[in-house]
């Protein structure tokens, strides 16, 4: 790692779209990101690596190459006690950082470039043996500094000009930027042509000498295998980006408020495990901060990010004892709690999932969900809260179980008003209580497809119509303009209930810094419109805090067709001129209704219409209908009342509505199936009064899983009331 953070930081997230997994390239020349390429696999699976830094200069200092490898030889160096101590931290991946500016440049194999310590021994093939045969992979440290080609001599230099001029046959100063540019870019190809099964290289910040060479498009084309990091740079055309150790946020192990980069790139945090002392191995035996370090690499692994973690190898390779106990600790906790990380991404973001962050009584913790299962989720509570309760938004999903992680035991719970509650918990872990979370579907979004988006502004290429396309890599962004509205139109008159949006990731959640301050939105409006002209009083006004993840905002239920939602400021304040004024959404959606949850409901169940989504009003003032009220839909072709019917197995089914028709006239109804015209026009004719209920039964094909059955007027009378659907 560099001592000194470089504040340069280059343009971040070209504009990629994944369309139906192929891949549309939009980015500017010369950047050419790849958001998905297989390559990519091992560390999208990945939750993390070790970060060795070990070199001439680990304590104590060997200023001879030769005497170095000596010592390391016959201290017990073994490449499989490094695949061990990571397999422990279970993470997959080992950055080894031997060509280390403080550490005297040191290249441990049996190098043929003349200009800095190389060893006869291939330690990086006995690495890359090790990792290999462990499903792990070995990714090398690459610098771009000569800064530091003296510290620690009292004469001498690390790195020797002559012999690698005289091996190039022109004049070469390595300790320039330029001249050192040319060796390490040597070293490069050198190590491409030698290790062909490297799992790629981290590169500390950047060398002009490397762009101006086209070095990374070379890495890719020779060595497709290979990933490529940079380290606190976003450069489009690697892999990964890697932010080096930051402090200060609130709670401290909540790395992921301090990241200015959005999935589904490929983020990294890299941090020291040790309390104190530099990156590498400096004498000391610091202790390990159990509840920072495990809570980093849980709120990491819940917001996507990989953890790359720091230990500090001696001469002979081993970690001081401090950090091999924690080690120890480490592999027995991440065994009980691996299943809710692993083969997960993190919640709340691009992927779905339960909304992370900050929650009721002083919790804090982050959600997974997995990356097969849409419907497994796992809440992970770093900071309990002072009571027995956990309360989070439920983002829409209906939750069908929880249980406790650990033990298996079931967990009470209740969904309402948008929030998934859990009560009377007892037993809370230390550093990280888990709940694995079934659901069955999300409800009570108005599918974005139906809506038209505009906005008062908008970048070019970046229309608000990128909010509802339900594409997280295309977005919508202000033009650096707010006061800015974003406008929903619904297509006809709709309950609507709250606002969804997931907006960029692209900035840190709290102010680091008066130019690195968070682009979220801060004051809102809400208003709404039958006509889209008329708005009249704001429905809803609030403040929003800059926090990661999906927000919402709620409105007193209304029946209307246009939604506008003003953001008046941003949390960025002008001294950023980057963030200030900039606001990108990546998508944004209209809830009808809040999320109820409970187990599926067997097959020949009913289900209620105030429970389903109603367009029009629920009452309760004709006698005779079961439940609490029904549905009195709006007098108006299209007015729908919309179910959904969870089945275990796919198959044609009968379905029975309930209804009151007071009226002479039929109300005939379009019946729809997961969108499918099953019957147009069913009859809904007259029972003589509001309070004579009767029914009508029709086949309709169910899907295993969740399933929607809407009924939608055809003529100005709208539908008749209804009151439930019995399912088989
Ligand atoms: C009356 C009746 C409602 C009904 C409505 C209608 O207002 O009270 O329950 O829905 O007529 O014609 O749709
Ligand atoms: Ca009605």
């Amino acid at each position: 790692m560099r001592r000194s953070l470089r504040t340069r930081i280059r343009v971040a997230l070209t504009a990629v779209l994944i369309v139906a997994g192929s891949l549309t390239v939009l980015s500017p020349p010369g950047a050419q990101a790849d958001l998905q390429n297989p390559r990519q696999d091992f560390l999208r699976s990945s939750v993390g690596g070790l970060f060795i830094h070990w070199g001439e200069r680990t304590s104590p200092q060997h200023t001879s190459c030769s005497a170095w490898e000596n010592d390391v030889r016959s201290g017990g160096w073994t490449a499989n006690y490094w695949v061990t101590e990571a397999r422990k931290l279970h993470v997959q991946y080992v950055v080894l950082a031997t060509f280390h500016s403080r550490l005297g440049y040191a290249r441990p194999w049996p190098s043929a470039i003349p200009g800095s310590c190389k060893t006869n021994h291939d330690f990086v093939r006995d690495l890359i043996d090790a990792t290999n045969a462990a499903g792990m992979k070995t990714i090398l440290y690459m610098t771009d500094d000569p800064q530091w080609h003296n510290e620690g001599l009292s004469s001498g230099d690390w790195l020797n000009s002559s012999a690698y001029s005289s091996f190039k046959g022109h004049s070469v100063d390595l300790t320039t930027r330029d001249g050192f540019g040319e060796f390490s870019y040597d070293n490069f190809f050198e190590v491409m042509n030698r290790y062909p099964d490297l799992g790629g290289f981290w590169i500390d910040n950047d060398n002009a000498y490397w762009e101006s060479h086209d070095l990374y498009a070379q890495i890719y084309q020779r060595r497709p295998n290979y990933t490529i990091s940079n380290n606190n740079e976003d450069t489009a055309i690697m892999d990964m980006i890697s932010n080096e150790q930051k402090t200060g946020m609130s709670p401290s192990y909540d790395y992921p408020q301090a990241t200015f980069t959005a999935g589904p790139r490929l983020i990294e945090a890299d941090y020291k495990l040790p309390s104190t002392g530099a990156w590498w191995f400096d004498g000391s035996n610091p202790s390990v901060d159990q509840r920072l370090t495990l809570g980093r690499y849980i709120t990491n692994a819940g917001s996507s990010i990989k953890s790359l973690m720091a230990e500090t190898a001696q001469v002979n390779g081993r970690f001081p004892s401090n950090q091999e106990s924690f080690n120890n600790f480490a592999d027995t906790y991440l065994n009980q709690i691996f299943g809710s990380i692993s083969g997960t991404e993190g919640g709340g973001y691009l992927f779905g999932g339960l909304k992370p962050g900050f929650w009721n009584d002083g919790a804090h913790g982050v959600t997974t969900i997995s990356k097969t299962n849409p419907d497994l989720h796992f809440i992970h509570v770093v900071t309990r809260p002072s009571t027995t309760t956990l309360r989070l938004r439920d983002n829409g999903y209906r939750v069908t179980g929880v249980t406790n992680f650990r033990t298996g035991a079931p967990v009470t719970f209740s969904q309402g008003g948008g929030n998934l509650t859990l009560t009377g918990i007892s037993g809370w872990d230390q550093f990280d209580t888990v709940f694995r979370v079934t659901t069955n579907g999300r409800a009570g979004i108005i599918p974005p497809s139906t809506y038209t988006m505009s906005a008062s502004a908008s970048a070019g290429g970046h229309g608000a119509s990128a909010v509802a396309d339900g594409n997280y890599l295309t977005y919508w962004d202000s033009n650096k303009t707010t006061p800015v509205s974003l406008r929903f139109d619904l297509g006809s008159t709709k309950r609507v209930q709250y606002i969804g949006i997931n907006q960029r990731e692209d900035s840190v959640a709290y102010a680091r810094s008066d130019t690195e301050q968070s682009a979220r939105i801060r004051d809102y409006r809400v208003l709404v419109s039958s006509d889209g002209t008329n708005w009249g009083n704001p429905v809803a006004t609030g403040t929003l805090p800059s926090r990661r993840g999906v927000a919402m905002i709620d409105i007193p239920v209304q029946n209307t067709r246009h939604v506008r939602l003003e953001v008046v400021n941003t949390h960025a304040t002008s001294s950023d001129t980057t963030r200030f004024k900039r606001l990108r959404v990546d998508e944004a959606w209209i809830g009808s209704d809040y999320a109820t949850g409970g187990p599926p409901p067997p097959p020949g169940s009913t289900f209620e219409a105030e429970d389903a989504v109603c367009q029009g009003t629920i009452d309760a003032n004709h006698a005779g209908f079961t439940g609490s009220g029904f549905c009195n839909t709006d007098n108006a072709v299209g007015a729908a009342v919309e179910w959904t019917v969870p089945a275990d197995t796919a198959g044609d089914v009968p379905a029975t509505f309930r209804f009151a028709n007071g009226t002479t006239a039929n109300r005939p109804m379009d019946i729809t199936v997961n969108g499918v015209l099953v019957s147009g026009g069913l009859n809904f004719g007259s029972t003589v009064d509001w309070t004579s209920w009767t029914t009508t039964t029709i086949t309709v094909p169910l899907k295993a899983g969740s399933n929607t059955v809407r009924a939608t007027a055809t003529t100005a009378n709208g539908g008749p009331n209804l009151d439930n659907l019995t399912i088989g």
